[in-house]
């Protein structure tokens, strides 16, 4: 693994602690990132009036509130996230839309099923088991029913690790700490092996899109990159006097590089249950 991500993979315990400090970041960063992934994820799924969604790790809702805006009064879309914060924020900015219900729940444990689709945009890589959770969320679709599922592509995000690392490290005089195995998500993070550990979990009719997708560096937003995602994990451990040059270091670094940009491309997997 190598260092900037291992600063983006965070533990279980520490993703859903960072998760749950990032809520308020995460809404911010979300018009400039997960809404316009959510967006895209979303009209792969063809959603129709009436239709049944499980949204899994939904975050604020980028991807359950255009879902639920598609299917309609007649619809439901079950919003399922980890995070009491997440799920509070989701609560207030869905309150128009009576057909979103909200819970806070490991979706890996859930077991309501029978959904046209199921969908969920950057959850999956956090499963502990990604193989068994995805293989668990495709089994809560309707035999036919629809799983579009969204993963970071190969390199996406990473520079602002490789950035964060730095400022940390120039912060504190102490690296993070690094991770060694890789995760499994890296294995299948390019259009063809996507493809084929989709249909390893029992798809068919697979197809991966790519979303390219760049996210201008202002200083605000590229702090909300760190303040608003799961990237805030390598902060928790972070004294509370040294944050500020964490950022100082950190825009810093990418004003050197002359970094303006930051690749944030998904890939979209889709298909059916058998
Ligand atoms: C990168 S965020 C993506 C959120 C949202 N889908 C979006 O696109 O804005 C990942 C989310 O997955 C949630 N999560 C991770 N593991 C989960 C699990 N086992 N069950 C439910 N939610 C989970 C985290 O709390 C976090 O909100």
């Amino acid at each position: 693994m190598n260092s900037e991500d291992s600063v983006r993979c965070a533990g279980r315990t520490e993703l859903r602690g960072a998760f749950d400090a990032a809520a308020a970041d995460f809404t911010a960063l979300g018009r400039h990132l997960w809404e316009p992934i959510g967006a895209v994820a979303v009209s792969m799924a063809c959603l129709q009036p009436g239709e049944r969604v499980l949204d899994a790790c939904c975050g604020t809702g980028a991807s359950a509130i255009p879902a639920a805006r598609l299917v309609g009064r007649r619809g439901l879309v079950d919003a399922v996230d980890l995070s009491e914060p997440m799920i509070g924020e989701l609560w207030w900015l869905s309150k128009d839309l009576p057909q979103l219900r909200a819970h806070r729940a490991d979706v890996t444990s859930w077991t309501a099923g029978g959904y046209d689709v199921v969908q969920s945009a950057l959850g999956i890589s956090c499963f502990p088991d990604m193989a068994a959770g995805t293989e668990h969320l495709i089994s809560l679709a309707r035999p036919g029913g629809r799983a579009v599922l969204t993963i970071w592509r190969d390199g996406a995000m990473l520079a602002a690790g490789r950035h964060l690392r730095r400022a940390i490290t120039e912060a504190t005089g102490v690296p993070p700490p690094q991770s060694r195995e890789p995760r499994p998500v890296e294995r299948i993070n390019q259009v063809d092996s996507y493809v084929a550990w989709l249909r390893e979990r029992g798809l068919v009719d697979v197809e991966v899109a790519v979303n390219r997708l760049a996210l201008t560096m202002t200083p605000e937003v590229a702090w909300l990159v760190i303040a608003g995602s799961g990237f805030r994990g390598a902060l928790a451990k972070v004294p509370a006097h040294a944050l500020d040059a964490v950022r100082e270091f950190y825009l810093a670094s990418l004003r050197d590089e002359g970094m303006a940009e930051l690749d944030a491309t998904t890939l979209i997997g889709s298909g059916r249950r058998c």
